[in-house]
């Protein structure tokens, strides 16, 4: 499906009810200054959106992330860019300075920052080497999955809040490994925070889940609940929010330009399963968002 947003982008829609690539547009900065509020409205419309063959350096992926808020430096200092902090590398490689499970970072189901108290609003990637297959990125759209809940369900899931904490680790049978992975100070800035399980796009208005995978993620469970009950309702919702109808799949060319709303979507790296000898490099940046607002 085409359809032409305003200021005469042409958006192409990925995924039934969600992701956009606009076409046709080579970011400058002239570029960004004249089509700012285009790109902010597909943004919003769109969740997910993908300009293809962007070929630009750090400076002018950084003035296309001002489009989406201030930056939001990226709490394990070892995955900042070393010159410009704002920037984040991910790559799949041995980096310098960097704990092996770095390389797989961000291979679960997740939404940036939600072990903040003001989670992420944007975040984007900009390929920068990216192999022929493999490596793409899952995006579940949450205003869909919650959409699809009967009415009754939605109204017992409004009323409900959820506790979050930073402890990624690709360790699946050691859920605590987050005590190795990361500094005293890098602990000490991500205390237990509590969010709202629906919750309201400041932008759109429009109502979604905030949920993630328990132990690899950062949700540690229903507040008010017994483990057992909050175990058994946070995997019934992952299986609901991550079913293929709510899912678009990015595979990458390089220098493509990926921006999603952390607000209304989750995403899922696939670099856990990507060979060694297949590189993967990608600058990052992450926008601040507010605390959730309660549906
Ligand atoms: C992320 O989780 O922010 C990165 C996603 C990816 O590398 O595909």
């Amino acid at each position: 499906m085409t359809w032409a947003a305003e200021n005469n982008l042409t958006v192409r829609r990925l995924a039934p009810s969600f992701a956009g690539e606009i076409s046709d547009l080579d970011l400058s900065e002239e570029v960004l200054g004249r089509h700012a509020g285009a790109i902010r409205r597909a943004f919003l419309d769109n969740k997910v959106l993908v300009l293809r063959g962007q070929e630009i350096g750090p400076a002018l992926f950084s003035a296309f992330g001002s489009l989406f808020g201030d930056p939001d430096p990226h709490h394990v200092i070892a995955m900042r860019h070393p010159e410009a902090p704002n920037l984040t590398i991910l790559s799949n490689q041995d980096e310098p300075g960097r704990k092996p499970q770095a390389k797989y970072f961000g291979s679960g189901w997740h939404s940036d920052y939600s072990y903040k108290a003001a989670p992420a609003a944007a975040t984007m990637l900009l390929a920068a080497e990216v192999p022929e297959e493999g490596g793409d990125t899952l995006f579940a759209d949450m205003e869909a999955a919650f959409a699809e809940l009967p009415e009754a369900r939605q109204a017992e899931l409004r009323r409900l809040r959820v506790r979050h904490q930073y402890r990624w680790s690709p360790d699946r049978s050691d859920p605590w490994a987050r005590w190795t992975f990361l500094s005293e100070s890098e602990r000490a800035a991500t205390p237990e925070v509590v969010h709202p399980l629906v919750r309201r796009h400041p932008a759109t208005g429009n109502e979604s889940l905030m949920i993630g995978p328990r132990v690899i993620g950062s949700v540690i469970g229903i507040e008010g609940m017994d483990e057992a009950q909050s175990d058994a309702l946070i995997d019934d919702l992952m299986r609901h929010a991550v079913e293929e109808r709510f899912i678009y799949r990015h595979r990458y060319r390089p220098w493509d330009v990926v921006v999603w709303d952390n607000r209304c979507t989750l995403h899922c790296a696939t670099t856990d399963t990507l060979a060694a000898d297949k590189v993967r490099r990608m600058l990052r940046i992450t926008t601040r968002g507010q605390p959730p607002i309660a549906a």
